[in-house]
């Protein structure tokens, strides 16, 4: 098996798990199963990202137009997601894994946001990867929030207009101070973002696969990588340009 070239490896991964559901119902088991498998494909896919070194690792779990889904899916998704970080912590710990979350936290259930917070601050300190849980997270949200706040320092005089610019824009985000992804990856099937990232993702590559998120391993997550490094990332210049500012 051919392995990715470690000095080009991107220092962001996003990924949207997407499949969950229809792979249970592949099965003839209900959802939720899907789900629970699901969490084996993040371990994994958490350790492959940690051994090769990847800087920044961000797993869409829960979108904002998720919350529409039966309530008694939402309460299981909620539930797994709580024991999810209860027996990851020391795993986190022990690896040197950073937890933080993107997404709207106040809607989160009190005692998931509880664990949740816990984790995030004891693994604070970690230096090694960076796990970004995107949750009750909507891009068009994320986007909305950071203009109030910016609105608001306005009005509050600690900001002119006219200072308004991408770099005030991006430090308003929940992202702020992290790289944009370099490698979107979606699962399941279908070629959309679905509201991941829209501002971050601007010049991500994208990489949609058929496999199911249960089903996603080291060695799926290392072909994208492959594919990634062989693409030419232009971003608005030509090729001829590009190859002279980045001559490998
Ligand atoms: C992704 O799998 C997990 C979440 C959105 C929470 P889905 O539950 O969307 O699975 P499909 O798309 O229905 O197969
Ligand atoms: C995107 O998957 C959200 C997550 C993976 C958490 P969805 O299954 O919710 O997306 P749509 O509804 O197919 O666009
Ligand atoms: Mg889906």
């Amino acid at each position: 098996m051919p392995k990715p070239d470690t000095a080009t490896l991107p220092r962001h991964i996003a990924i949207i798990m997407d499949g969950n559901g229809r792979w249970a119902e592949q099965q003839g088991k209900p959802r939720i199963m899907g789900h629970r498998a699901g969490v084996e494909s993040v371990q994994d896919i958490v350790r492959a990202a940690r051994e090769l070194g990847v800087g920044v690792l961000t797993l869409y779990a829960f979108s904002t137009e998720n919350w529409k889904r039966p309530p008694l899916e939402v309460q299981a998704l909620m539930g797994l997601l709580k024991s999810f970080l209860e027996s990851e912590l020391g795993t986190m710990v022990e690896n040197n894994v950073s937890l933080r979350c993107l997404g709207q936290k106040d809607r989160i259930p009190a005692e998931v946001r509880k664990v949740m917070e816990r984790v995030i601050q004891q693994t604070a300190g970690n230096t090694g990867l960076i796990l970004n849980l995107a949750l009750s997270y909507g891009g068009r949200s994320e986007i909305t929030q950071a203009v109030q706040s910016i609105a608001q320092k306005c009005l509050d005089g600690t900001l002119i207009p006219e200072k308004i610019d991408q770099a005030v824009l991006e430090q308003h985000l929940y992202t702020a101070g992290l790289p944009d992804p370099d490698l979107l990856i979606r699962t399941g099937g279908e070629a959309r973002l679905s509201n991941f990232l829209l501002w971050q993702a601007s010049y991500a590559e994208l990489y949609f696969t058929e496999i199911l998120w249960p089903d996603f391993r080291k060695q799926d997550l290392l072909n994208a990588i492959l594919d990634f490094q062989k693409r030419q990332r232009r971003y608005g210049k030509t090729g001829e340009q590009t190859e002279q500012t980045h001559p490998n």
